[in-house]
């Protein structure tokens, strides 16, 4: 009710505030390379103090280091993430040009859908949905997962171990960590511990760090983009075979940024993985599969096979025994 009202009144200051000053709204053309000059400029302005330089040399006295510590952006992350073209006071106002900030510098923080309008309508939808939006109320928003100096469209990092490395970290820092964890919810007593959820999974940190928790955790219907509905767990996929198969659904997800060939090297990679532990219908090999079905037949008429010559044997010998 009230949630709705004050999504209504944003909407309304969102127009006016685009109808007094354009900001960069994510549909803008990028900026010239003379714009550019300036923003970095200014951006520098901000990092001879937040950044680890400016933490070892501050530019001028009395700062309060400990809090800066904790205030850091890295430069060289900064320029290559999504937001690394644009100058900080886009996002956080004119209440930090000068230091010490101004008081109520914060309240004036853009929020992503200020500027991703149309993206963050079909996003905020299936967010709406996840668990995290459903049992921990307002605490949990965009900004809880994205950090907005750090993120990359994964379209751009396109190598799967890193897209893996980013995404996978937004989980695990929070769900692998008692820390974050309590301090998202302090209701909750313990947090399981993350790998004895998933024990069925064979070395589940090797999986971290080659799959992403939203494969398994969000709906597939979504065939454009990854949907942001993390699911409850009785949703979660278990079964090997999506991913460890021909046609495995990584291709559609995970490697769909890939070209073609590189594709099917990968998807050739998961579903050898488990040639070791072989299950049918996990290869992309059909001569394999039947190779494999035919000596398990092989076996298994010779195992029965073997039980009935030692059946008739041992009932001979019984009767021997008996005359
Ligand atoms: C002269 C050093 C200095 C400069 C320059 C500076 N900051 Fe800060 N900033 C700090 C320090 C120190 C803190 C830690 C807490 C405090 O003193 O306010 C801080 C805190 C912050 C915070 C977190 C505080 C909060 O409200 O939660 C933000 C955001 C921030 N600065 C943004 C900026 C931006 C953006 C710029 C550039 C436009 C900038 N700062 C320039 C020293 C500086
Ligand atoms: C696209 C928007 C955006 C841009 C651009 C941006 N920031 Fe931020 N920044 C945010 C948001 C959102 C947060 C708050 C995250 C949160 O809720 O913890 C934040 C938090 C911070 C903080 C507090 C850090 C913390 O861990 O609490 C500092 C300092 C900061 N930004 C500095 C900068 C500087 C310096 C730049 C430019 C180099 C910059 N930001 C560019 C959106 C932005
Ligand atoms: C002040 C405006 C502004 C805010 C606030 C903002 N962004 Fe952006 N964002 C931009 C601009 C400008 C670009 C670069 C244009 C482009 O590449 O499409 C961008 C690019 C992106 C991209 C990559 C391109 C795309 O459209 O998918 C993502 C993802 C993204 N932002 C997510 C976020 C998230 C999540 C937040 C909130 C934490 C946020 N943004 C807040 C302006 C903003
Ligand atoms: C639980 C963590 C989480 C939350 C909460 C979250 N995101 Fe995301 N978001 C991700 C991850 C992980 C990806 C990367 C998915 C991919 O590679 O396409 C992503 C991708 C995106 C993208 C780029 C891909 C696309 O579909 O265009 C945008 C834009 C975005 N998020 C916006 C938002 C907005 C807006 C919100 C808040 C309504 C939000 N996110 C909340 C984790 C989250
Ligand atoms: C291969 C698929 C898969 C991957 C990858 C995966 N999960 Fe799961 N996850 C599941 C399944 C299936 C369950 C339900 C297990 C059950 O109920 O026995 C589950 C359960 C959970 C639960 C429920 C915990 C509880 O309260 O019992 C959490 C939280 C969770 N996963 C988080 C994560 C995170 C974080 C990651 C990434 C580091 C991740 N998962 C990666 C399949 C996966
Ligand atoms: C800042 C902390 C935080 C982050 C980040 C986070 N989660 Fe969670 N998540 C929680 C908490 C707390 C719960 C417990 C909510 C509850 O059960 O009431 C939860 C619950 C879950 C559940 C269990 C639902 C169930 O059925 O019990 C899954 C699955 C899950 N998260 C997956 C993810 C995935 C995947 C990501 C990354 C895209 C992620 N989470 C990011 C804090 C977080
Ligand atoms: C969401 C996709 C996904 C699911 C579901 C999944 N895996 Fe995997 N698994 C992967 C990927 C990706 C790799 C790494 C392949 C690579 O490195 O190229 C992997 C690696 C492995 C490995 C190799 C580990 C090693 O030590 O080298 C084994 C074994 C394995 N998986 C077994 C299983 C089993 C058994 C299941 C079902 C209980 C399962 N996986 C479910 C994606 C998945």
């Amino acid at each position: 009710m009230f949630g709705k009202l004050k999504k209504k009144i944003w909407s309304a200051a969102v127009l006016l505030a685009f109808l007094a000053a354009p900001a960069a709204f994510a549909e803008d053309p990028p900026p010239t390379p003379e714009e550019l000059v300036k923003i970095r400029a200014a951006n520098d302005a901000c990092l001879t103090c937040h950044s680890e330089a400016g933490l070892k040399k501050p530019p001028k006295e009395g700062l309060d280091l400990k809090k800066l510590r904790n205030h850091l952006v890295d430069l060289g992350t900064y320029t290559t993430s999504d937001h690394g073209q644009m100058a900080c006071s886009k996002c956080h106002g004119d209440g930090y040009d000068d230091h010490p900030h101004a008081p109520k510098a914060r309240e004036d923080l853009a929020e992503c859908q200020d500027c991703h309008a149309r993206k963050a309508m079909r996003i905020e939808r299936q967010f709406d949905k996840s668990v995290h939006a459903e049992n921990l109320s307002d605490k949990f928003t965009c900004a809880t997962c994205h950090d907005p100096h750090v993120m990359t469209l994964a379209a751009n990092l396109r190598d799967p171990h890193k897209i893996v490395a980013q995404d996978n970290k937004i989980c695990l820092d929070c769900h692998d960590s008692d820390i974050a964890f309590a301090k998202m919810a302090p209701e909750k007593k313990k947090r399981p511990a993350i790998d004895d959820i998933h024990s069925w999974l064979p070395n589940t940190r090797l999986h971290w760090k080659a799959v992403r928790c939203i494969e398994c955790h969000t709906p597939t219907e979504d065939k454009l983009s990854l949907s942001h509905e993390i699911q409850n767990k009785e949703k979660a996929e278990k079964k090997c075979a999506t991913c460890h198969s021909a046609n495995s659904s990584l291709n559609a997800r995970l490697y769909r940024h890939l070209a073609k060939e590189e594709q099917n090297k990968y998807g050739f990679l998961n579903s050898v993985m488990l040639s070791s532990s072989y299950v049918v219908g996990a290869t992309r090999n059909p001569t394999l599969d039947m190779i494999l079905i035919g000596l398990f037949v092989a076996t298994v008429v010779g195992v029965i096979g073997h039980g009935i010559v030692r059946a008739l044997m041992n009932s001979l010998r019984r009767r021997k025994n008996h005359d």
